[in-house]
């Protein structure tokens, strides 16, 4: 199979059109077959439950190209029970779990071409999402819904690639207590597109979100979960009922217990003691682990000692780890890798 002529290495984070999607229609009580299309479009009613009421969730996960040469997803049985977790908070019909990793391993196949080379750095992203379609005035679920996935050619989610990041710590909320924060719905993205605007016009790379209730505590950022190294190489991330169960960071911390011995926590993590950590990363599908180098909390510098020029020892042997087991170069764990051709 040929490639496509696509300048790999330096691709960002952006939208480009593949050749192929799939495609399934909830009507009258079920799923139909669903099917891949070459249509990109998606047209439905002005008064779609979408459109007026935000009923739309999603998933987002990444195709590699292996070291011998295989096209692989990582873990996308884990994508498709968060994305039912998502459906059932939203009143939405679930996309049965093994169609939904049918439908992926459809999407990859019939958009090979576009999965990146080994060694690139590039990935191919898929897109699973859902939305009500039929028209809905009074506030309540759609009764008919589309299932989606698509697949985009990504490079890096932050622009300097694996550069330490600055955060700020927001003033705005991104989830509330027994909200919507723990599923990955539209609407909680819609309610970080202001702070993260702000964060940028202010010259910082993202937002660290406190829990909405006492301030107190940290939680993640709009796109990924945190995770932190103290100064005795234990890996802590925190708690919360409000915070994506990022398959990333779970993965992550399998990974530093099982591959790398190291102790793991998952607690509540006060801000006020971050400026202790020695080292601080951002995890998730599109994130990886993005290292970061500083929290600016009003006015306030906390500065890690692993600096802003590259990542602290323990953020680079999870990276190396993880992004070894999903290349291929090192032995997964059970389960972890679908092999789709
Ligand atoms: N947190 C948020 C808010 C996200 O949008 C994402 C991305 O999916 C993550 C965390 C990371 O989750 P995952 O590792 O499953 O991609
Ligand atoms: C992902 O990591 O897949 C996400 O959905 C995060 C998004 C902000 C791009």
């Amino acid at each position: 199979m040929e490639k496509k002529n696509i300048d790999w290495s330096n691709l960002g984070f952006g939208y480009i059109q593949t050749d192929m999607r799939f495609v399934s229609n909830y009507k009258d009580g079920a799923w139909d077959e669903g099917a891949l299309t070459e249509d990109a479009t998606v047209v439905i009613s002005e008064c779609a439950g979408v459109l007026q009421y935000a009923q739309t969730i999603f998933e987002g996960m990444k195709a590699y190209t292996t070291e011998d040469g295989h096209i692989v997803v990582f873990r996308p049985d884990l994508n498709a029970s968060r994305m039912a977790d998502s459906a059932r908070r939203l009143e939405m019909p679930v996309y049965p779990e093994d169609k939904f990793v049918e439908a992926v391993v459809k999407t990859v196949e019939a958009n090979a071409s576009y999965v990146p080379p080994y060694g690139s750095g590039a990935s191919l992203y898929l897109r699973p999402y859902m939305f009500g379609s039929n028209p809905v005035i009074g506030v309540k679920p759609a009764d008919e819904y589309q299932f989606r996935v698509f697949a985009t050619p990504v490079g890096p989610y932050f622009k300097g690639g694996v550069k330490p990041l600055t955060l700020k710590v927001s003033d705005f909320d991104r989830a509330a207590p027994c909200g919507t924060g723990h599923i990955k719905a539209g609407l909680n993205y819609a309610m970080s597109l202001h702070a993260i605007v702000t964060a940028h016009e202010e010259g910082y790379d993202e937002n660290m979100y406190l829990d909405a209730s006492t301030r107190t505590k940290v939680e993640e950022t709009g796109g990924a979960n945190f995770l932190f190294v103290t100064k005795d190489n234990k890996v802590v991330t925190p708690k919360s009922d409000s915070i994506l169960p990022s398959i990333t960071r779970r993965s992550l911390m399998y990974v530093a217990k099982e591959y790398l011995g190291l102790e793991v926590e998952e607690r509540e993590v006060y801000i006020d003691e971050v400026k202790d950590f020695a080292e601080c990363g951002l995890c998730g599908t599109a994130a990886v682990i993005s290292p970061v180098g500083k929290i600016v909390n009003h006015g306030e510098e906390i500065c890690f000692p692993s600096g802003m020029e590259k990542m602290g020892p323990i953020t680079q042997k999870l990276y190396d780890t993880l992004t070894g087991i999903q290349m291929g170069r090192i032995e997964a764990p059970e389960g972890w890798i679908k092999v789709i051709c």
